[in-house]
């Protein structure tokens, strides 16, 4: 399957079927995210076991793109640490934004979101949720920190 597809067939079955939707609750921190180009929101919450994300879910209303790209990003990062998870989402924005990142294999489903690069307009659409989960790992340090 080539990148084209996988974009489309990815895209099309996480905007379908939104892995992790709803909210948690109790949740450790939520962040809520906005994209001003298009006024959408988008909530992540986050259950955290010391560093790792135990559970994540997200809410929101978007369109198709940043629905699967929120969808895939809580697969991807659940049971994941702090660290890891901002690791990847440095991963992700590379791919968003760079002509020249190569999606590799680690990245597994992820990859499909390098086909948004066609979409520089869409950008926003699919780094949405992974700025919102910064904002959410931030605030559940903070959380921890006070403890
Ligand atoms: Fe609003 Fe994509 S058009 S998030």
């Amino acid at each position: 399957m080539d990148l084209k597809e996988l974009y489309r067939d990815v895209i099309l079955d996480h905007n379908k079927r939104p892995r992790n939707f709803g909210n948690l609750a109790p949740a450790d921190a939520h962040a809520e995210g906005h994209n001003p180009l298009c006024g959408d929101q988008l909530t992540v919450w986050l259950r955290m076991q010391g560093e790792t994300i135990a559970d994540i879910r997200f809410e929101g209303k978007g369109c198709a793109i940043s629905t699967a790209s929120a969808s895939l990003m809580t697969e991807a990062v659940k049971g994941k640490d702090r660290a890891e998870a901002l690791a990847l989402y440095a991963r992700v924005h590379a791919l968003l934004t760079q002509q020249d990142a190569v999606p590799d294999a680690s990245l597994g489903k992820l990859a499909a979101l390098s086909g948004v690069r066609e979409f520089p307009a869409r950008v926003k659409c699919a780094s949405l949720c992974w700025h919102t989960l910064g904002a959410a790992l931030e605030r559940s340090a903070a959380t921890v920190s006070t403890e």
